[in-house]
């Protein structure tokens, strides 16, 4: 399926039906995003399985998701069905081979794939705000829970930590609110009803660790080909703000964590945005400037972001002129929007003298699109009407023994399956709190005997209780869990108003779209 750096997708056709030419999508452009939309069941996931397959195979890994458990074929090897033949010969694949693609299943709820996690403070407030549908007044109070755990290295791992953190801002409001801006306490009610929410939703599985490690997505294996990420996302997007937010998360990690590449000579990785609409159906300016800019500043790290979605008129129009290869199937045009969007998606191709766009997309077959992809020195090629290649892994979804044994087989196999997340996250969380316990302990030792002069800055409600608080643990007194946390807390805050207070440079730093920065 590669020709000399291209991949190959399919065959044009000429007016009369005859085979035109062969059509590619050139590597060296992969990374010049892309689009493929289409109406239901005219071949969207079909063409991205195989452009998922042919990036592996050119050594680039990929992620997706596999929305309908129908991509996840693509780790089987294909079966030679008559339909797929006659496709074959149609289009001049001789030979046309099958073969399983290695792929590696992820799942937020640990189901159908590997778990994937990853933590509050990593998420970062923009996302998370979006994630629980903040209000502006909410996002402020969310911004400023940021600004006191990152100044401070306090860790918010879970929901919980968070919930922890709003209950003491709650608590302590109007002190609050005199050193870092306005805090209503009404907006920390909802916070935390959200919060519940979420939780309810099984979002709490997603938060915690060990996160993701974005290596893990990368990986090639031992043959050069790029693995391919899998995420199953059939319960996922019960609760599609999750969905879309995980994705966003992850674009932004790869944004924030890879360097700069330039224009290589292939991508360093391929991002598939199924569903691409639920990032953007009622996404705030601000949101989608951020995910404009993080898209157009990706591409020289060497990721390809490929938005996969019924109707082009989902993708706003900043976002669309970055997306140099596209694959545009069939699409009705009953309504005026439908009529308008076969509009739009013609008027946005370079124009093929034999035929007129907007009539051939309302005439394309299934499995048959209008392909145009970058060429030369990056310029859009005349628009083809392609017969899209068949895969050649498996059409249709693997069986539940296959996704086991897959799974059981994996490269991370182990890695982040293992049940204990929970506990570790706490454990993190209690060990940093009695280290931080420890080292206040000595340094107001030592500071009771140097006299100090004063004017320490410190977070409401942790001045002069600490040394009752030391105390309290010396004489050893045994807490209850919740109790408990509530004190690893605490330890945290008084950590934090120290870093605060003594503007020791390990603030974090967050990028575009709020994730940490490393
Ligand atoms: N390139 C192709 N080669 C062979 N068959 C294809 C190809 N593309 C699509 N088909 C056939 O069309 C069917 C529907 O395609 P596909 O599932 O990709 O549609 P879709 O656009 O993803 O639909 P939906 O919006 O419902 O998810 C496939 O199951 C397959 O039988
Ligand atoms: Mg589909």
């Amino acid at each position: 399926m590669l020709v000399d750096g291209k991949l190959f997708i399919g065959a044009s056709r000429n007016p009369d039906d005859s085979l035109n030419k062969p059509e590619y999508l050139e590597l060296k452009f992969g990374n010049r995003h892309g689009l493929v939309t289409g109406a239901t069941g005219t071949g969207k996931t079909v063409t991205l399985q195989i452009l998922a397959e042919s990036f592996s195979e050119a050594g680039v890994p990929v992620f997706c998701a596999d929305i309908k458990g129908d991509l996840s074929g693509i780790a089987a090897k294909g079966e030679a069905k008559d339909f797929l033949l006659k496709r074959a010969e149609a289009i001049g694949l001789s030979p046309y081979e099958f073969r399983a693609a290695p792929v590696i299943f992820w799942d937020l709820y640990g189901e159908q794939g590997h778990r994937v996690r990853t933590t509050i403070a990593e998420m970062g407030p923009l996302l998370l705000s979006r994630l629980m549908d903040a209000s502006e007044a909410q996002e402020g109070v969310l911004n400023i829970a940021f600004k006191i755990a990152d100044q401070g290295g306090l860790p918010l791992l879970d929901l919980k930590d968070l919930q922890a953190l709003l209950n003491y801002m709650g608590e302590h409001a109007s002190e609050l609110s005199s050193q870092f801006g306005l805090i209503s306490k009404a907006s920390v009610g909802s916070l935390q009803r959200g919060l519940l929410i979420l939780e309810q939703q099984g979002a709490e599985n997603f938060f915690g660790e060990p996160a993701l490690a974005i290596s893990d997505i990368m990986r090639t294996t031992s043959d050069g080909r790029g693995t391919i990420s899998v995420l199953a996302a059939d319960k996922l997007m019960m609760n599609p703000r999750l969905y879309a937010t995980f994705l966003l998360w992850l674009l932004s990690e790869l944004f924030e964590e890879l360097p700069e590449v330039g224009d290589p000579e292939k991508p360093r990785l391929v991002f598939f945005f199924d569903e691409a609409h639920l990032l953007f159906d009622d996404a705030p300016k601000v949101l989608v400037d951020r995910i404009e800019q993080v898209v157009r500043l990706i591409r020289s790290k060497g990721v390809g972001v490929y938005f996969v979605t019924q109707n082009p008129l989902d993708v706003p129009e900043t976002v669309l002129a970055q997306l140099g290869n596209r694959v545009q199937h069939a699409l009705r045009a009953y309504t005026p929007r439908e009529q308008k969007a076969v509009k739009t998606a013609a008027e946005t191709f370079r124009p093929n003298p034999a035929f007129d766009c907007e009539t051939a997309i309302t005439a394309l077959g299934t499995g048959e699109a209008l392909v145009s992809t970058l060429e030369g020195k990056g310029i859009p090629s005349m628009v083809e009407r392609t017969l899209i290649r068949p895969p050649a892994s498996r059409l249709g979804p693997i069986t539940p023994a296959e996704r086991q044994q897959l799974m059981a087989t994996s490269p991370v196999s182990g890695v982040y399956d293992r049940d204990a997340d929970r506990e570790s996250a706490y454990e993190i969380l209690t060990e940093r709190a009695r280290k931080a316990a420890e080292a206040e302990a000595a340094r107001r030792a030592e500071e009771e005997g140097k006299e100090s002069a004063g004017g320490r800055w410190t977070l409401p409600g942790f001045g002069d209780e600490t040394e009752e608080q030391t105390k309290t643990a010396k004489n050893g007194t045994r807490r209850s869990s919740g109790y408990q946390r509530e004190s690893v807390l605490e330890a945290a805050m008084k950590s934090a108003a120290r870093s605060v207070a003594t503007s020791v440079g390990r603030a974090l730093v967050r990028g575009i779209l709020g994730s940490l920065k490393r």
